[in-house]
């Protein structure tokens, strides 16, 4: 099964309520929220209260990135306001396991987050600890980039390592330049989760929700 995650980064900062609940309406499986710090990438974005006040309106799951360079200091924040998902990027993580392993802790499901260099191999280690990969597509701190093509033998790559691994309850989500005409390449790279922020906020989101389930299903 083939999950759509709209990103807020896209979404309208002064209508924040009507733009998630119109991902809601328009049968959007997760909202995906970035954290940025203005550190680990430029830009700063959202926090625990913004997390916890759309825990309050929405039934949908809540995947928080985590772009920061202490993901430690944030995860019992965020998985108190509310946040289902909790993914780490590698690239913050000396203690990657631990980190994981925190974040379960706090009843949240675990991801670790690739940079489009950072090598697989800091995936395969850690997936005995992870419920999931994200792999980024674009390099973090920015909405409408555009999609960096390796991420498919990356993606075919890291899916057949996990199944032949006996991790084939590890799912792998997308994030970075996602649009309707690329989402079946990315699914059938073996993504079960595709994050879209600009891909689906232009334009009609409802429409655009419905041809990128079209297009995977
Ligand atoms: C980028 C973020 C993405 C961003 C994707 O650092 O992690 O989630 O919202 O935006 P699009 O889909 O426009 O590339
Ligand atoms: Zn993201």
């Amino acid at each position: 099964m083939i999950r759509i995650a709209p990103s807020l980064l896209s979404a309208n900062p002064l209508h924040v309520e009507r733009d998630v609940l119109a991902c809601q309406h328009a049968g959007a499986d997760i909202l995906h929220v970035d954290v940025m710090d203005g550190h680990f990438v430029p830009p700063i974005t959202f926090g625990p209260a913004l997390v916890q006040a759309i825990a309050g309106i929405t039934t949908m799951p809540l995947d928080v990135h985590l772009m920061v360079t202490n993901p430690d200091h944030h995860i019992p924040q965020f998985a108190q306001a509310g946040a289902h998902w909790i993914s780490v990027h590698a690239e913050t993580c000396p203690h990657l396991h631990r980190t994981l392993e925190s974040i379960k802790g706090h009843r949240c499901t675990a991801g670790v987050v690739l940079n489009p260099a950072t090598p697989l191999e800091y995936a395969f280690e850690a997936a005995g600890a992870a419920n999931f990969v994200l792999l980024m597509s674009v390099n973090p701190g920015y909405g409408g980039q555009a999609f960096i093509t390796s991420f498919l033998r990356r993606c075919e790559r890291l899916r057949t390592w996990l199944d032949a691994h006996g991790f084939s309850d590890v799912f792998i989500e997308v994030d970075g330049g996602i649009k309707i005409d690329n989402a079946r390449s990315a699914a059938d790279a073996g993504a079960s989760v595709l994050v879209s922020g600009s891909g689906l906020f232009a334009g009609n989101l409802a429409e655009n929700v419905a041809a990128m389930r079209a297009a995977v299903s």
